[in-house]
Parts: structure tokens; sequence; C-alpha cells
């Protein structure tokens, strides 16, 4: 049956208009389909990430964003990034890249590496967003589908991700009324599967989307879809939404 009410007012096409998102690791895979897709609904995008020409493309490719070159897991960074924003609608945290090696082939500094970069970096970087935050406004974190579904390897990132779903949980309550969500993602055709995978990728993703019940693997603007649900549904807070096709059941 043909309705007359526009597209415009249905609640999944809530507007960012006039709302500032700022994007930590959105110059590539799952950050920059949240920027596209934030783009879209209308909003202001600051992307933040390490390689300035990524980032000067990826603001290119979705017509326009802040630009912000920072390391989040070096120490001082993150405290900083922020310095010349002077409000914010919602954080997206999408940094960071992969370790997915035994526990043996990882030496002290590598282990707190990967805590700097999940841990310290995002909890002094939301030190640093939670003032500029609005009431109602939001965080949004990235653990990983490995931090309820092991895999025989990546004990180090699954306690990382693990505690990123702690802190979300805590968070939630004591940032409160600003909200703080995490997106649990399964395997993602992005970048950082290209680079983690490399000739084995076609073979790898093959095996895995006929295992999956979606039967196939997830596109980065799959899990975007998600951040966008959880940055405009005021409801929502305190929750892992798991993006993953399923296979954390298989
Ligand atoms: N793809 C998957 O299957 C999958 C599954 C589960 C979880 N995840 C998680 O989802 C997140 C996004 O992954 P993706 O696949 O979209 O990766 P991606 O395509 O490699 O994008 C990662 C983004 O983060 C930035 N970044 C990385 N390290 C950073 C740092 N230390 N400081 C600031 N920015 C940093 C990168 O830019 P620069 O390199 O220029 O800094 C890039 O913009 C990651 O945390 C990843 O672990 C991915």
């Amino acid at each position: 049956m043909h309705s007359d009410i526009p597209v415009e007012t249905h609640p999944l096409y809530q507007s960012l208009s006039g709302q500032t998102v700022a994007i930590i690791g959105g110059s590539s895979g799952i950050g920059l389909a949240v920027a596209a897709q934030a783009k879209c609904l209308g909003a202001d995008l600051i992307l933040v990430a390490r390689d300035a020409e990524k980032l000067r493309n990826a603001a290119a490719s979705v017509g326009g964003a802040t630009q912000i070159v920072a390391d989040i897991s070096a120490t001082a960074a993150p405290l900083s990034m922020f310095r010349d924003v002077a409000s914010l609608d919602h954080l997206v945290i999408t940094a960071g890249t992969a370790r997915l090696l035994p526990l043996k082939e990882h030496g002290a500094d590598d282990l707190h590496g990967v805590m700097a970069e999940r841990l310290v970096g995002p909890l002094l970087a939301i030190q640093a967003a939670a003032p500029l935050l609005r009431p109602g406004g939001s965080i949004t974190l990235t653990s990983a589908q490995l931090s309820s579904r092991p895999i025989g390897i990546g004990a180090v990132m699954a306690a990382a991700v693990a505690a990123v779903e702690a802190i979300t949980r805590a968070l939630a309550l004591e940032l409160a009324p600003v909200r703080v969500n995490a997106i649990a993602p399964g395997m993602i055709d992005t970048p950082l599967l290209d680079h983690l995978l490399g000739d084995n990728k076609s073979q790898v993703f093959d095996g895995t989307a006929a295992s999956l019940p979606t039967r196939r693997v997830g596109l980065p603007e799959d899990v975007a879809q998600a951040v966008l649900l959880l940055l405009t549904n005021g409801f929502i807070t305190g929750e892992i939404l798991h993006v993953d096709g399923g296979g954390r059941w298989v």
C-alpha cells in the first residue's frame, strides 16, 4: 500500500544534521563506512587517524571532514586530539590493528602495545571527549567476535576486546546521560584483513562464508549501519551489538 509519508521521517532515517560525529579510525574500513553513512544523514565529520594522506583521501571520498592526525596508542596524543574541538554529539572509536598470534609470540612490548591501542588510548580519548559530548550524545567502542568466540590464537586480543566490553557497560553508568555502546564485528572485508590474510584472503573468506548462517562475510557497511543505529537510537546504552553473521554460534 502506498503511503504519502516522506521516507525521511521514518525513524530509520533520523537526521544527524547539525551534529558533529568524531571517528577515531575514520580513514579506512569500518570507520570510513561509518563516516560515509553519517555524512549521508547530514553529520559534520571529524576523522582521526595516523596517516595524513589516507585521511585526506578519506575526507575527500565522503565529501569533506575535519582531519586530525593522531595515534591513539601514543602516550599523550589521545588527551590532546580534541583540543581544537568545541563540542561533540557522537564519538566512534574504530582505530585498531589486529595482532592475531599465539601468546608465545608476544614480547612485553607487544603486550603493552595491544593494551595501549585497545584500552589506554581509547580511555584517554574518552576522558578528553567526555566534557565535549552533549547529554544524550554517544560513544561507540569497538570489540570483536573474538571476545566471546575463541579461535585458537589471539588470546591477547581477546582479553583486550573483552575489557572493551566491560568498559562499555561501566561507562554507560558513569558517563550517563551520554550513552556508551560497542560493536563486536565478526569477519569483515576491510583493508585490515587484506593486510592480515594476504594471498590467503579469498580462501579464508570462502571458508568462513560457507560456515556462517548468513553465507557471506561482512562488509564495512553492515557494521556502519549498526553503528548508526547506536548513534541515533536514544534509548540504547551499555549495549554490545554483534555484527558477525551469526559467527559466534558456529
Ligand atoms: N575487519 C574485521 O574483520 C574486524 C573484525 C573484528 C574487529 N575489527 C576491529 O574493527 C576496527 C576497524 O577495523 P577495520 O577492519 O575497519 O580496519 P582498517 O580498515 O585497517 O581501518 C583501521 C582504521 O584505524 C586507523 N588506526 C589504526 N591504528 C590507529 C592508531 N593507533 N591511532 C589512530 N588511528 C588508527 C587506521 O588509519 P591509520 O593506519 O592511518 O592510523 C584506519 O583508519 C579495528 O579495531 C579492528 O580490530 C575488525
